[in-house]
C-alpha cells in the first residue's frame, strides 16, 4: 500500500520585503492559522537579517516552522559576506538548497548543493534540493536526462539514512516567476521519476517516505491540479507566498487535495 506522506508548504519570501513587511507577513500569517489545526506542514524562508525575529515571532506556535533560502557549502572560513550552517542552526529546521536563482547569482555547482545537503543534514537542518530544467533543455527534449543527472548526482553524495530526512523540489527553471507552468501530469511524470531513482538505488521503502514538491509559479488559483497528481507532496510557493492570504489558500488548497 502506498505510504501516506504529510504534505508540505514552502513560502519562500526573496528579496521581496523590507525586515518591517516580513515581521508584519509572519504576524498575519499567525492570524490566518490561529485556531486551525493544520494537515499540512507549512515553512516560512524570510531574508537572513529577519531569521532570529521570525524564529521568535513564532516561538510559541508549532503550525509554522523556519527555513533558510541558502546557505554556505562550508562550515566556516574566510568567506566575506557569507553565511554558514552554524549562523542559521539557531534559528532553522530548514534550508532551501541549489535554488536557481542562487545558482544564477553565486555560480552554485552540483557538486556544491550536494555538499551543501550534506553539511545540513549533518546540523540536523532538513535541506530542501532543488533541481529543474532550463528553457532551452525542455525545447531540445533533455528534462529527463538533466534531471536524472541531478538526481544521481545527489544519491552519490548522501546514504540512504540521509537520503530519507530531506526534501526534493521540482522546479522548471522557466516556470519560476514567469506564471508560466507545465502541464501538472507533465511535471508529477517528472517527480515520479525522481522517486524512481531513488527507488533503484535505495529501495521502494525510503523513495515511498521521500517528499517531492512542485515550484514555480504556484497560486492559490493554480495550485489543485498539481498537488491532486499522484506522487506531489506539496508546494515551494515564491511570490505568492509573500501576500498572507493568498498563501493561506495555497495551505487549504493543498491540504484538501491530500485529504
Ligand atoms: P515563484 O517562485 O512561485 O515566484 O515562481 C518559486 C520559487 O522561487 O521557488
Amino acid at each position: 500500500m502506498a505510504m501516506k506522506r504529510r504534505p508540505l508548504v514552502i513560502g519562500n519570501w526573496k528579496m521581496e520585503l523590507s525586515a518591517k513587511a516580513e515581521l508584519e507577513l509572519v504576524r498575519a500569517l499567525k492570524k490566518h492559522l490561529a485556531g486551525q489545526t493544520l494537515t499540512a506542514e507549512v515553512v516560512v524562508c524570510p531574508s537572513f537579517p529577519s531569521l532570529a525575529p521570525v524564529h521568535e515571532a513564532l516561538a510559541r506556535q508549532t503550525a509554522i516552522s523556519v527555513g533558510a533560502q541558502t546557505v554556505h557549502w562550508l562550515e566556516k572560513g574566510p568567506w566575506t559576506g557569507a553565511v554558514s550552517v552554524l549562523h542559521l542552526s539557531p534559528y532553522v529546521q530548514w534550508c532551501i538548497v541549489g535554488h536557481s536563482e542562487q545558482r544564477d547569482l553565486t555560480g552554485m555547482s552540483d557538486d556544491e548543493v550536494n555538499q551543501t545537503t550534506a553539511l545540513l543534514l549533518r546540523h540536523g537542518i532538513t535541506p530542501i534540493v532543488c533541481l529543474g530544467e532550463t528553457l532551452e533543455e525542455r525545447q531540445a527534449d533533455q528534462t529527463v536526462a538533466k534531471v536524472t543527472t541531478q538526481v544521481e548526482q545527489l544519491l552519490q553524495t548522501v546514504n540512504r539514512v540521509a537520503l530519507s530526512k530531506l526534501v526534493i523540489a521540482y522546479e522548471p527553471i522557466w516556470a519560476i516567476g514567469s506564471g508560466e507552468m507545465p502541464e501538472p501530469a507533465d511535471a508529477a511524470g517528472t517527480m515520479l521519476l525522481v522517486r524512481k531513482l531513488v527507488a533503484q538505488r535505495f529501495g521502494q521503502d525510503v523513495s515511498e517516505r521521500l517528499r517531492i514538491v512542485y515550484g514555480g509559479s504556484v497560486k492559490a488559483a493554480t495550485v489543485a491540479p498539481f498537488v491532486a497528481e499522484p506522487g506531489v507532496d506539496g508546494v515551494l510557493v515564491g511570490g505568492a507566498s509573500v501576500h498572507p492570504g493568498e498563501f493561506f489558500d495555497i495551505i487549504q488548497r493543498v491540504q484538501e487535495a491530500a485529504a
